[in-house]
């Protein structure tokens, strides 16, 4: 392990070493560093892009800063946003590294420029993830991670903002110091909002998404003042740790990825969705064929659901839970296939040595139960 010393300078150094960013802070999450970001930027009332096979943070963070957010379809090959599918200029651009895989920061950046659109680039789920040998975090206005469950460094919560333009300084540092302390009762509001979105996914996996908004949009519009807090110093032993362990911690997902990945790659029906170059291993994601459809996926998911396996099927698109019916709802296909097909499996430390032959034998009984029904 590389030496380190448990302090917000620390975290803040290695940040910027990593990016070669000149500032960083830290903010209690991702979606705050989001926020924070876009309202710097100095407009309201405005579009905001994002690719639409994203958490719900994303969109939040927008509409946080006064702004909309504008659900743009992605790169089948990078599940990044596909910026040819834009149809306007939006006020702002968040580029997301989904699934720990790069998106093509180069052609973003050149269509943000050519239209004037400040690009955030999003690392969350990408920490350690390089684009031409060097980190990912160095493209456009500001750059985003975070160190929330389930992200590669994952220490409950966290979030850090880089930028290197000293005029935006004074604001972000004056946006930092006004945020309030994390409370129980902004825990409680927070885990309620995840609990809300899980029970209403779960009710409407194998069928329609788009009454999800209705219900989900109001309540997680509310949540404003328990989503944006300041960085809690609790963490920082745990972070500037897990951040000298990078590498340790890049390597030991590598392994566990390529165990998996050859397993799978024995089963019928799944294919696993190639780490693009630069890549770190957030997930081991894989597509069920269109053949055998959302029915087969929703079937694998809910087999090992039950038995508390760990596996997802995110990112249905987002829209669905945000936007309702008095919009026209956007149409971003691709997102919607992936949604519609993917599984995500596990490949951080919270899954032993058993888990791969645990996952193959539970598709094969998955199999086997629909070849008999
Ligand atoms: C791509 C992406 N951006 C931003 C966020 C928000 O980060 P946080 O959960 O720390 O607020 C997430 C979190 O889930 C994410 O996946």
């Amino acid at each position: 392990m590389n030496k380190y010393y448990p302090t917000v300078d620390w975290i803040s150094g290695f940040l910027r070493e990593l990016t070669g960013r000149r500032y960083c802070y830290l903010v209690g999450n991702g979606t705050t560093a989001l926020s924070l970001a876009i309202r710097s930027l100095g407009f309201s009332g405005q579009p905001v892009a994002l690719p639409n096979n994203v958490c719900y943070n994303v969109p939040l963070a927008v509409y946080f800063s006064g702004n909309f957010p504008v659900y743009l379809d992605v790169d089948a090959r990078t599940m990044g946003v596909d910026v040819s599918t834009l149809a306007h200029m939006p006020a702002a651009l968040i580029a997301v590294h989904a699934y720990g895989n790069p998106c093509d920061m180069q052609m973003i950046q050149n269509v943000c420029a050519k239209g004037g659109v400040p690009l955030i680039e999003d690392c969350a789920a990408a920490l350690g993830a390089t684009i031409s040998g060097k980190s990912v975090g160095k493209t456009g206005v500001f750059s985003v991670f975070s160190f929330g469950h389930g992200k590669i460094v994952s220490a409950g919560h966290g979030g850090a903002l880089l930028f290197d333009e000293p005029a935006i300084e004074r604001n972000i540092k004056d946006q930092v110091e006004g945020l309030p302390s994390l409370s129980e009762s902004m825990l409680q509001k927070l885990g309620n909002l995840s609990m809300t979105h899980t029970q209403i996914y779960n009710r409407y996996v194998g069928q329609d998404l788009s009454e999800a908004g209705a219900i989900f949009r109001p309540l997680a519009l509310s949540v404003r003042s328990s989503m944006e807090f300041r960085f809690d110093s609790s963490r920082v032993e745990s972070i500037a740790r897990s951040l000298a362990e990078l590498d340790q911690n890049l390597n030991e997902r590598r392994q566990r990825y390529a165990g998996l990945s050859e397993t799978l790659a024995e089963l019928p029906d799944l294919e696993v969705c190639p780490l693009t170059a630069g890549a770190v291993p957030w997930r081991l994601s894989v597509l069920v064929s269109k053949e055998r459809g959302k029915p087969f996926r929703n079937d694998i998911l809910n087999f090992f659901l039950e038995r508390k396996i760990p596996v997802s099927s995110w990112f249905p698109p987002v829209s669905n839970f945000l936007e309702t019916a008095k919009e026209p709802f956007c149409k971003t296909p691709i997102a919607a296939a992936i949604g519609d097909h993917i599984l995500n499996f596990w490949v951080d430390n919270q899954v032993g040595p058993g888990y791969a032959a645990q996952i193959a034998g539970g598709i094969q009984k998955v199999i086997s139960l629909r070849a008999e029904s």
